[in-house]
This record gives structure tokens, sequence and C-alpha cells, in this order.
């Protein structure tokens, strides 16, 4: 069940439900399509852009999915349709079991007691004329009655502090921080209503890596106190490595593999997540030398007229016919361990071993 959006809050210190493998969000060929208009005022539709074109997935309690994919790719859609900010085409989506898509404006806002997001550009989702105290504690007026007007002062303060920021920064303005710290703002007033799940969608995208390491520590220090389950949306696979339980790699509007995070970073089997890995930037010479990279030709196909088949097939080095006759589903057809949709899915193990070492040794650097 839903929460009740007006039930009390509980002390920010106190830990949620252990994560279990129940799932908490339940996605079921999630399709989105943008249609184009008419071509002339009684012309015929010019078809859609399909923006997320049936994707599945699980998220469990107190777990992070990475979902990774170039720009453009649908990664943003998916946050907005099960943020219910946009409608669905058709697919399903169930939290705690109800369904998203049949919710009412009423049980809309309740959810937001539940599920938050938090944006890539802070500043463009912080209110420019209100002080930070108030942007954080706006949610309390929406669902009025969960924090006593009197509390308020006192929850901000602890909030920011929680975001390792001091609680005098509630009587500044946005504008007076740098853009890490506004996505601490962003987070605590993610935080203010208690929620089961955050998506972030590309949080750290916009910061220097610095930066971007500190945000990403403070949201997995947070996931561990709080038990908060996260959707970790970015366009670079390193950096959802850190966090991520679980990886979702994306093209074209679907996930084209997914496993947990050590198969997907040392045995990825399909070739477009074994390419984005060959490009992730290594700070370590020695990793850069052992690898193949694995050059990209031509550009990602358009969403409005997706290639027939496979959609990675115009870029892939190992396409045969029948890439282009036989859409392939996204299956374990080889026992490799998870699940790749590509019709020669193989494990690419020697060019990434010495990625897996060089990123786990970024994200070591990241963590200082
Ligand atoms: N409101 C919209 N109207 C029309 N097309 C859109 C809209 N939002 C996104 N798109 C298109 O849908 C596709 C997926 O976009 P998006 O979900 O933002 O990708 P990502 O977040 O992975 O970069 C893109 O081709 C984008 O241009
Ligand atoms: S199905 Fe074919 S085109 Fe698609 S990724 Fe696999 S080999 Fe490449
Ligand atoms: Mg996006």
């Amino acid at each position: 069940m839903l929460a009740d959006s007006n039930e009390p809050l509980k002390p920010l210190t106190a830990k949620r439900e252990e994560s279990s493998t129940e799932p908490l969000l339940k996605v079921e060929d999630l399709v989105k399509y943008y249609p184009l208009g008419r071509q002339g005022f009684f012309g015929a539709q010019r078809g859609a852009i399909k923006a997320v074109d049936g994707v599945s997935f699980e998220l469990c309690r107190g777990e992070t999915l990475g979902l990774v994919g170039e720009t453009g790719c649908g990664k943003s859609t998916i946050a907005r349709t099960l943020m219910r900010l946009e409608e669905p085409t058709s697919g399903a989506a169930y939290f705690k079991g109800r369904d998203l898509f049949a919710l009412s404006k009423a049980a809309i806002q309740a959810l937001r007691r539940e599920m938050q997001m938090i944006f890539q550009d802070p500043f463009a989702s912080l209110n420019p004329r209100m002080k930070v105290g108030q942007i954080i504690a706006e949610p309390w007026v929406v669902h009025s009655g969960i924090v006593p007007k009197e509390e308020q002062s006192q929850q901000v303060s602890e909030l920011l502090e929680r975001v390792g920021l001091p609680a005098s920064d509630a009587y500044r303005f946005p504008h007076e921080f740098s853009g890490g710290q506004r996505q601490r703002i962003g987070i605590a007033r993610a935080l203010a209503l208690q929620p089961d799940v955050i998506i972030c969608d590309e949080p750290v995208s916009a910061l220097d890596v610095s930066v971007q390491a500190q945000v990403i520590n403070l949201l997995a220090e947070l996931q561990t106190d709080l038990g908060l389950a996260y959707i970790f949306i970015a366009h670079d696979l390193s950096v959802v490595r850190h966090i991520s339980d679980r990886v979702a790699v994306m093209h074209l509007g679907r996930i084209v593999e997914i496993g947990n995070e050590h198969e997907i970073y040392t045995r990825p089997t399909h070739p477009y997540t074994q390419a984005l890995l060959s490009a992730v930037p290594l700070p370590d010479p020695e990793g850069r030398k052992g690898r193949n990279r694995i050059v990209l030709e031509g550009e990602m196909p358009s969403p409005i007229y997706p290639p027939s088949g496979c959609s990675f097939r115009t870029r892939c080095w190992k396409a045969e016919s029948i890439c282009s006759e036989d859409r392939p589903q996204l299956a374990d057809r080889f026992n490799h361990g998870h699940p790749s949709a590509c019709h020669f899915a193989e494990p690419h193990i020697l060019a990434t071993e010495k990625m897996a070492g060089s990123i786990s040794a970024q994200t070591i650097a990241l963590d200082r």
C-alpha cells in the first residue's frame, strides 16, 4: 500500500526496512511515443518518436539500478513517465503492488511521498526566488500536517546537515551555491518526505569529477542509512558502477543488457555494452595500454525510423542477416548469467578485465 500522504515523518536517523528481494517497483513493457503531428491540416499522421519502446525491469527495496545509455535513448522519458509527469503510451508499472498508471490525481500526490526525483540541473529545479529553507520545506506545504509548522525549521536544519551543509544555509538563495551544493539542496528536498525511491536523472553529469564523487558518496551513505532505493541514470558507465547493484544498458528506447554490476563490467555480452565500456575514460595509463577501444561508426539511428530487427545493427561489427530480420529479445539464451538482447551474445572478457580494474581504481580515486 502507498503510505498515507499525511502520515508524520519518522526521525531522519531511523533506518528503514532492510532491503529485500520483493520488488518495490515493477515496470512491464513500458512504451512512450511522442506523435509527430500531421502533415498539413488534413494530412496523414507523420509517425512518432519512439522514445521508450518496451522496457521492463524491477527495482527492489534498498537497491540501486543504474540506467545507462547515450543521450536520446529514452532514460529521462522513463523517469518522467514513472513519476507520472508524462502519460505512457502503453505498458504497466506497479509500485508496492499498485498500478502506477491508474492512480487518480490525489493518489499521484500521495505517491510523491514515496517516490521522488532529482535532476541533472539542480539550479533549474530550485526556485531562485525562494530561500533554501523554504525550498526544502515546500513539500510539507503540499503534504500539510506531516511536519507541524513549529518543527519545520528544526527539520530543515537536520536535513541540511544530513546532506553535508550547515543549517545556516537555510537563509541563503540558490544562486549563492556551487553546482555540487545545489545538488545537495535538491537531495535534501527529495528527502523531506522520506521517500522509498529516488529517481536520480543524471544528478552528477553537470558536476566536476571530484564533486561528482562527493555527491555519489553522499547518495550511497543516505542509501545505507535510510534504506532508499535508487534508479540512477547516467550516460557514462563509469559513473554508475560505484553506486549500482544492477545496471541496465539502454539503446534506442530499449534495454539491451541488464545484470548485476560485476557481470556487466567484467563480462558484458552485448556489443553495445562492450563498446560503451571500451570508451570509458581511464585515468590509469596501464589500463589504457591493454584495452581494445571499440569505435562505433555512424550516428545513433533515428528513434522515428529505428532499424528493423536489432536497433544496434547499423553500428554493430557482428551483425548478420538475422539481425535485420529478427528483433532479439532480452534473454539469457546462452547461459551467460544475465540477459542480453543480442543473437550472438558472448562475454567480452579479455578487453574488459583490465578496464574493470581501472574503473575500480577510478572510483577509488573518486572516493577521496
Ligand atoms: N516532450 C518530448 N516531445 C518530443 N520528443 C521528445 C520529448 N521528450 C523527449 N523526446 C525525444 O525522445 C527521445 C528520448 O529522449 P530522453 O528520454 O530525453 O533521452 P535521454 O534522457 O536518454 O537523453 C529523444 O529522441 C528525444 O528527442
Ligand atoms: S543482434 Fe546482431 S546486430 Fe544486434 S547486437 Fe547482436 S550481433 Fe549486433
Ligand atoms: Mg536525459
